[in-house]
């Protein structure tokens, strides 16, 4: 009988077999099949993996931190660790067009990770964590619809000028079996459990141009609208949740004074896979919470609004 550890047993003899002595390297984001791939890999070769982790800048709060803790110290996986947040950045000022954020990043990340990859004198292999419908998308591209709704530039991977043969374990995979396949591994449920999170991160999160300031004040409101989705117990639940920075500021009043501040929307869908979405249905009381501690504990934010566009017509992400 099919098990998920004869899976993994499995595909540890086969990566011995395809890379041989060759060195690996793996592009860690941070999110569920990257992480997965990366372990399976040490697993299977040890030090013939390195992961580059390019940390762009547009991760959520303690994210950076989490990948290393995780990856470094507790799997001792060989980690480099790149913080190219100012190159990011720089390159996002003034820029609000979101696809054009979309095309500043997706080429960055390729940029540094070249540079990092030629540092280390190059690789014979380079790791994917690419699944099932990755596949089977990639495919109908070429005879699907002509419209690009968003521009995903996360799939797809790197030009072909790095000529590094391909090592993908988890391209039989779908996404639950990859995070059963995560828990076999002992990794911890705060990755493998974790939401889709966008490789554009924050940055299509901030409606108009990005900057430091309103970068930080949207870690603060997601961070508490998360924590508290997992204090009541809901985050399982939920397909994906966020806040949103409006690029506009409104009215309010605070204690004896007025204030006039940025608004926030908050998201939260239920989906199966990401191509249509229902609003997740909170409690009025769960809302009310949340609002009041993002007024009271961000300042620079004084109002809050709930999404409630389903997919279609609207998408998951703003921008
Ligand atoms: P939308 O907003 O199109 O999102 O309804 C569907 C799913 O895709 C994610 N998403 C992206 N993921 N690069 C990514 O890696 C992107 O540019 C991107 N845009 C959207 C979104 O978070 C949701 O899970």
């Amino acid at each position: 009988t099919w098990t998920m550890a004869g899976f993994r047993d499995m595909e540890i003899a086969r990566i011995r077999q395809q890379v041989g002595k060759g060195r690996v390297i793996c592009g860690l984001s941070g999110g569920v099949d990257s992480s997965v791939a990366a372990v399976l890999i040490h697993q299977a070769i040890g030090d013939q993996l390195t992961c580059i982790f390019v940390d762009p800048g547009i991760l959520r709060a303690g994210e950076a931190d989490e990948v290393i803790r995780t990856f470094r110290d507790r799997f001792n996986i060989h980690l480099i660790h790149r913080d190219a947040s100012d190159l990011f950045l720089n390159a996002l000022e003034g820029v609000s067009d979101p696809e054009i954020k979309r095309k500043t990043i997706g080429r960055l990340f390729i940029e540094v990770f070249e540079e990092e990859a030629a540092k280390l004198g190059g690789a014979d292999f380079l790791a994917q964590g690419t699944l099932y419908p990755d596949v089977i998308e990639s495919v109908s591209f070429t005879g699907g619809p002509s419209v690009t709704i968003k521009s995903h530039h996360n799939v797809g991977g790197l030009p072909d000028r790095m000529k590094m043969q391909l090592v993908e374990p988890l391209r039989e995979l779908f996404k639950d079996e990859v995070r059963e396949l995560g828990r076999e591994m002992d990794i911890p449920e705060a990755i493998v459990g974790r939401h889709p999170f966008p490789g554009p991160g924050l940055a299509i999160r901030i409606p108009g141009a990005i900057t430091r300031e309103k970068l930080a004040l949207l870690r603060r409101v997601d961070s508490i609208f998360l924590e508290e989705i997992r204090t009541a117990g809901l985050y399982d639940a939920i397909w994906q949740a966020f806040a949103v920075l409006l690029p506009v500021r409104t009215v309010g009043v605070m204690g004896d004074g007025r204030t006039y501040d940025y608004a926030c929307a908050l998201r939260a869908v239920t989906s199966t896979d990401g191509m249509t979405a229902d609003i997740y249905p909170f409690d009025m009381s769960f809302l009310n919470r949340v609002a009041g501690r993002i007024v009271n504990e961000v300042r620079g934010v004084n109002r809050v609004t709930y999404d409630i566009t389903s997919k279609p017509p609207g998408t998951i992400e703003w921008e």
